[in-house]
């Protein structure tokens, strides 16, 4: 794993809605971390937003930029990396992930996720009906957070609880490595 003496790089990994950003925020502010969002990287550097990408090149060029951009942000020290719900999807970012740093997943329920991001238009995988759309992702992504180092569900949790939660896995397993 990717590591600097203060600690390797935090990589936030979950499905659209599960808090990846704001917890983000909180996390690098504990850690004295520099937090980059993956998504917001990917608009900087292509100069158009992500529902314009999808649009234009669809997903499928959205998750080549996608990916380029993990491996890129990977190489990167005192990191918290929030990252959009679909980067654990490309063969090989996942295993990237892991040995970049420490990898926590955030899940919530289905219905939960609905009322935090169902209505947000500068999602294009939500775009129809919300609803439907995000049960089928939870299908289709069954497993695909599977690898992370820990699993936090944020259900009924406020962000600072589960800034809490991953801090206490986070410095547990770093504990750990230097024991
Ligand atoms: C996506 C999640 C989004 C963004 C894009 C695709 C996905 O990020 O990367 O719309 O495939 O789940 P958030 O998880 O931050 O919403």
């Amino acid at each position: 794993m990717a590591e600097s003496s203060s600690g390797p790089n935090l990589i936030l990994i979950g499905m659209m809605g599960t808090g990846k950003s704001t917890v983000g925020q909180l996390l690098a502010r504990e850690l004295n971390f520099r937090l980059l969002d993956l998504d917001e990287r990917i608009e900087e550097r292509e100069g158009r937003s992500i529902p314009e990408i999808f649009a234009r090149g669809g997903e499928e060029e959205f998750r080549r930029i996608e990916s380029r951009e993990l491996l890129l942000a990977l190489r990167e020290k005192e990191l918290v990396l929030s990252t959009g719900g679909g980067a654990v999807l490309a063969p090989g970012n996942a295993e990237a992930m892991g040995k970049g740093g420490y990898v926590a997943a955030l899940t919530a329920t289905a219905e939960e996720l609905v009322s935090r991001v169902g209505q947000d238009p500068n999602r294009p995988l939500l775009a129809g009906d919300a609803s439907e759309r995000i049960h089928r992702l939870l299908r289709e992504r069954a497993g695909a957070y599977g690898f992370a180092d820990c699993t936090i569900d944020t259900t009924g949790r406020s962000a600072a609880e589960v800034r809490d939660l991953i801090l206490m896995h986070y410095r547990g397993s770093v504990f750990k490595r230097n024991s």
